[in-house]
């Protein structure tokens, strides 16, 4: 297999603090090479072997792709009057997503998928190498299950969420859809689904359905994740926590308990950044709860209702500039700790035997990507050892 080597980085960010400086192990004047799909040397340019090829990144950053471990593909449509409405005044609410679901029930396979590789592209090209992407706005079980069957032909990390908001055929019999979503839903949508999912929060489900669910879900061999705590502080993280979520997502609103729990667990506590912004909610106190030694990731959320984004460098320049997070730290959140929240060890890390998903920006340093908010910093993407994005 051919040998391609990435040399004249002036920064290499490969999270192992064994390798480099700081938490995020940085190498400077650093070389990289991989074969196939995996990296098989990292360290100064100096010492870098000889390899088949040779590209000259001319003092460039490169880190680890961005890992998404958060974002709503599957859907049609948009909601920008709704966007609009807010930001004149209006409050951001849990049933808005059966506008969506309305679009999407209506829309064909061709335009879901059309939907989706538009926007996989665009994840691409902000430098997100891994992604997760839910259903949740089908809420019927043929809905449900092509959404997810659709979105698993582009990515593994495929979660079942027919549990984002009871649809409006279920308004008087919230405890019908809860049977369905546990039952005929999930046998169709357990096949092309790794995870499982449940709103927990006002005007969606509360502590004891969500439980029911991801119980349901557990036991047909899906792996819970929570939305939690975005609207209200409620039992969202407990559940996470109890039921050994990988991750407890939002985090919006947070007790003293909550921080105890998410820091005393395995469950990543994943804050969505684009949510707060576009809904126009204070941002949660991230700065607690790393100080309390919780891990933290952040994702995209990217759905047409709180959080229409693309960008994990805008997500970055949001979460250094509003939730108090260190550039470092952010990028650390948005590699390393997107994958913990996935359960992934062979992503977000720029190290030997690691998947070769690597972003090489245009500027010297990874602090640019909060420093120049707004600014397309994006040079060159590989995805398993192929090139996305051209260099530009
Ligand atoms: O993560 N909170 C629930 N789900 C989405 C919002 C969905 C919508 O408004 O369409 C979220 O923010
Ligand atoms: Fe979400």
């Amino acid at each position: 297999m051919a040998a391609t080597a990435l040399v004249n980085i002036g920064t290499l960010v490969t999270n192992d603090a064994t390798l480099g400086n700081g938490t995020l192990g940085v190498i400077e004047n650093a070389a990289l090479i991989f074969e196939g799909e995996q990296i098989t040397w990292v360290g100064p340019a100096t010492e870098a072997p000889i390899a088949d090829q040779r590209i000259d990144l001319a003092g460039r950053a490169v880190l680890p792709g961005f890992v998404d471990s958060h974002a709503h593909l599957m859907f049609a449509g948009d909601r920008s009057a709704e966007f609009a409405a807010r930001m004149a005044g209006s409050p951001y609410h849990a049933g808005g997503i059966r506008s969506t679901v309305a679009m999407t029930r209506a829309a064909s396979d061709a335009q879901l998928q059309e939907n989706l590789t538009r926007l996989v592209n665009e994840l691409y090209s902000t430098g997100i190498t891994t992604f997760e992407t839910k259903s949740g706005y089908g809420l019927t079980v043929a809905d449900e299950s092509r959404a997810l069957a659709i979105a698993s032909t582009i990515t593994p990390e495929t979660t079942y969420l027919g549990a984002h908001v009871v649809p409006a055929e279920f308004a008087d019999d919230p405890a019908g859809y809860v049977d369905l979503v546990t039952h005929e839903m999930l046998t169709a949508c357990a096949p092309h689904a790794k995870w499982i999912d449940v709103f927990c929060d006002r005007g969606a489900f509360d502590g004891d359905q969500a439980r029911a669910i991801l119980r349901a879900g557990i036991d047909q061999g899906l792996m819970a994740r929570v939305h939690a705590n975005q609207l209200q502080a409620g039992p969202g993280i407990q559940v996470a926590v109890e039921m050994n979520a990988a991750s407890a997502d939002h985090c919006t609103h947070l007790t003293d308990t909550d921080i105890e729990l998410l820091a005393g667990s395995n469950t990543v506590a994943t804050l969505l950044p684009g949510a707060e912004f576009a809904t126009r909610s204070p941002y949660p106190d991230a700065r607690r709860l790393l100080d309390a030694g919780a891990t933290v990731a952040i994702a995209t959320d990217c759905n047409p209702g709180s959080s229409y984004t693309t960008s994990m460098p805008f997500c970055i320049a949001v979460a250094v500039r509003d939730m108090h997070l260190t550039p470092d730290e952010a990028v650390w959140s948005a590699t390393l700790g997107g994958a913990r929240a996935l359960r992934r060890t062979d992503v977000g890390r720029l190290t030997v035997g690691a998947r070769a998903d690597i972003l090489a920006l245009n500027a010297p340093s990874h602090v640019h990507l909060a420093y120049r908010p707004g600014v397309d910093l994006t040079h060159q993407v590989w995805v398993g050892g192929r090139a996305h994005r051209v260099a530009s």
